[in-house]
């Protein structure tokens, strides 16, 4: 089957009518319908698949020897999220083995498609989740007991969905079979469409994370309460929330609040509590502490200002990643056009594959978003290009595994 069957039967899993975004959130019955499909989409392929204990899937298509060339992305979304942030990845290793098959390929070593659990930890606040408890990124103990929006436990979700909890953590004997590792995914930014290249290649990702704020005040009736009575937890937030933008801008850094829950949520009542959620990238490390720590000053001046009370928590991050320079420069020549090698772009958002980094040789691929817009369903890349990158993916395969 090519690339467009493929995707045409993932397409309907886990997508909103209502907002055409997808939700496909970690062991929730969406997430069910998309393991199907992967298991489904190897099985037709004779490949025999599985899930680890940190709930990634992988299907295997074997080699006569060696360690395995790993390809593949993530098939969770963020709220939302567009059709083809991980996906994309995940389907186009499926196709880039059928394109192999047609043209007569044996691999001269394991090459292994792939889905992390996980990874836009839009469920359970840590990024990356599934591939960071793979390579011990993560502390198991404390991932079981994280819990989502509804305080349901990470421990919870993975028994109703019928994975076993206990067994989470660093996986050394599957992570030894694993030698190179091949992330396919959209550009989520406009880059590739101003050079005019359908597929281009990472350089390294931006040091990221992501931080709780707490903002505790004093529920009160909207009507009654003088102001200089009040303890207004979303005043200090407002605050915070400007204070990110300049924090950011002032040192060629993003600073993001995306996400914001107010308690109990009444339109004629002050506030007890803020829980907003900053999300904060930068090309250097140091400009990266230096917005956070000036967003919690900020944060911690107005909140006392207004007597309430402030807290902040890292519930994640993520060091800079500067991809194999060896690896990106072959992969980058032998997926060039016209003689030149593909183009070569640095990035802001994060991937299992900057996780993978730290442990084996790892490259991505990047397929143009025209749209230049991610992590929202207007993301897009024509079937065309989605074909040119199962075709870059091919050729990685052949030269990486032939
Ligand atoms: C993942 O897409 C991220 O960059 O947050
Ligand atoms: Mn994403
Ligand atoms: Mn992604």
């Amino acid at each position: 089957m090519g690339f467009a069957g493929l995707w045409e039967s993932l397409l309907p899993l886990g997508r909103d009518p209502e907002t055409g975004g997808y939700r496909r959130y970690s062991f929730t019955p969406a997430d069910a319908a998309c393991r199907r499909w992967f298991e489904a989409a190897a099985a037709e392929r004779g490949l025999p698949a599985g899930c680890d204990r940190n709930g990634n899937l992988f299907a295997r298509w074997q080699g006569p020897s060696g360690t395995a060339l790993v390809i593949g992305s993530h098939l969770d979304s963020v709220p939302d999220g567009g059709a083809y942030d991980g996906a994309l990845g995940v389907v186009s290793g499926f196709a880039a083995i059928d394109l192999l098959r047609a043209r007569g390929f044996a691999p001269a070593r394991p090459v292994v498609v792939a889905a992390f659990c996980e990874e836009e930890g839009a469920r359970f606040g840590t990024a990356c989740l599934g591939s960071r408890l793979l390579t011990g990124a993560a502390d198991p103990e404390a991932a079981r007991e994280l819990r989502d929006a509804d305080g349901v436990t990470l421990a919870e979700a993975m028994n109703t969905a019928g994975l076993d909890p206990a067994g989470i953590g660093p996986d050394e004997d599957l992570l030894s079979g694993f030698g190179v590792f091949v992330e396919l995914h959209i550009e989520q930014g406009s880059a590739l469409d101003g050079l005019g290249a359908a597929v281009g290649i990472a350089e390294g990702i931006w040091p990221h994370g992501r931080w709780r704020l707490e903002f505790t005040g004093r529920a009160d009736h909207a009507g009654t309460t003088r102001l200089a009575d009040r303890r207004d937890p979303m005043l200090p937030y407002a605050a915070t929330v400007l204070a990110a933008r300049q924090a950011a801008a002032g040192r060629g850094a993003l600073a993001t609040l995306g996400k914001v829950t107010a308690e109990p949520g009444g339109a004629n009542a002050i506030s007890s509590l803020v829980r907003a959620w900053l999300d904060a990238r930068a090309p250097e490390e140091a400009a990266l502490r230096g917005v956070v720590a000036e967003v919690e000053a900020t944060a911690r001046r107005t909140a006392a200002d207004h007597r309430v009370e402030f807290g902040i928590r890292q519930e994640s991050f993520i060091p800079p990643v500067n991809f194999d320079r060896v690896l990106r420069a072959r992969v980058a020549s032998v997926i060039g056009a016209h003689g030149k090698p593909a183009p070569v772009l640095a990035t802001g958002a994060g991937h299992d594959a900057g996780v993978l980094a730290a442990r084996l040789p790892t490259a991505m691929l990047f397929v143009r978003n025209p749209s230049g817009v991610s992590h929202s369903p207007a993301e897009h890349a024509t079937m065309a290009d989605c074909e040119a990158g199962v075709a870059a993916l091919a050729t990685v395969i052949e030269e990486l595994a032939g």
